[in-house]
């Protein structure tokens, strides 16, 4: 496995490859992440992993300091699950000047995460569409926990006409129910064994919503009440529809859940895909 930290190595490593696989993410990779990779090596001949912890998706007095970064760890993990090339560039190699360039992320993006993070959409698409240039893949993994991030990346490539196959891979989990993420390493050990209460909330609202129950509102704000209680500081909590990440209608079917909360300083997100 190669380690790369130059666009102008990476390119010359790629020039003569026809497949490539690229699986982005921001280091301190776990279990979730290593399922993006394996999936990458099905799909492509030449697996890339991106490791970059990208300042411009991070608002204001955010986790962009404290954010781990483990890139020896993150290389043997890596090379361990089958991948080809690992692209680890510094601030300076992927911003040489200031990124005054930024995309506009769609309507849909202004919600759920996007209204509790203000820039970090136009972050994310800014950093993903770069990626893409620099390493012209023909099919991008993506994590499907962070549910509203795959769903703007989608539009990106579709409204930008990306050559690129995008493929979301199911969220890794603990025994317990709690989603995989960096951001449970900030978590102390009380905090921890009370974290599975937001995907148990959400759980519910899948159970009541395919039981019959239409009444979103309500659900999501008995899930809030209920999180409130227990010390969390809710951003939201949402039911979706899946084609277009808005409130569903009487006819929608495919839905998803979706939840955003503090449990003291750290913010979990998750959510549950569905049909009712
Ligand atoms: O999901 C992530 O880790 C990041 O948002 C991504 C897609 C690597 C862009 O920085």
């Amino acid at each position: 496995m190669d380690v790369i930290h130059t666009v102008g190595e990476l390119r010359a490593r790629l020039r003569a490859v026809s497949s490539i696989a690229l699986v982005p993410t921001m280091g301190n990779l776990h279990a979730g992440h290593i399922a993006l990779v394996e999936e990458a090596v099905r799909r492509g001949k030449c697996v890339v992993a991106s490791i970059f912890v990208n300042r411009l998706q991070f608002e204001p007095g955010g986790d962009f300091d404290r954010y781990p970064r483990t890139l020896a760890h993150d290389c043997e993990a890596l090379a361990k699950a089958g991948c080809h090339v690992v692209f680890a560039p510094d601030e300076n190699e992927l911003y040489p000047e200031p990124q005054e360039i930024l995309l506009v992320p769609p309507k849909s993006a202004e919600q759920l995460c996007g209204q509790f993070r203000p820039g970090h959409f136009q972050g994310v698409l800014t950093v993903v569409a770069k990626l893409f240039n620099i390493v012209a893949p023909h099919t991008a993994v993506f994590g499907r926990k962070d549910y509203q991030q795959l769903f703007v990346i989608r539009a990106l490539v579709r409204q930008m006409g990306y050559p690129i196959e995008i493929v979301g891979v199911e969220t890794k989990r603990e025994p317990d129910g709690l989603a995989l993420s960096s951001r449970n390493g900030y978590l102390s050990s009380e905090e921890r064994a009370a974290a599975v209460r937001l995907s148990q909330n959400l759980k519910r609202i899948k159970g009541l919503v395919e039981s019959g129950q239409r009444d979103f509102d309500a659900l999501c704000a008995s899930a809030t009440a209920d999180l409130t209680s227990a010390g969390w500081r809710v951003d939201y909590v949402a039911v979706r529809n899946q084609s277009g990440l808005a409130f569903p209608g009487p006819s929608d079917r495919d839905l998803v859940v979706l939840g955003g909360a503090w449990l003291g300083k750290t913010r979990l997100i998750d959510n549950l895909e569905f049909r009712a």
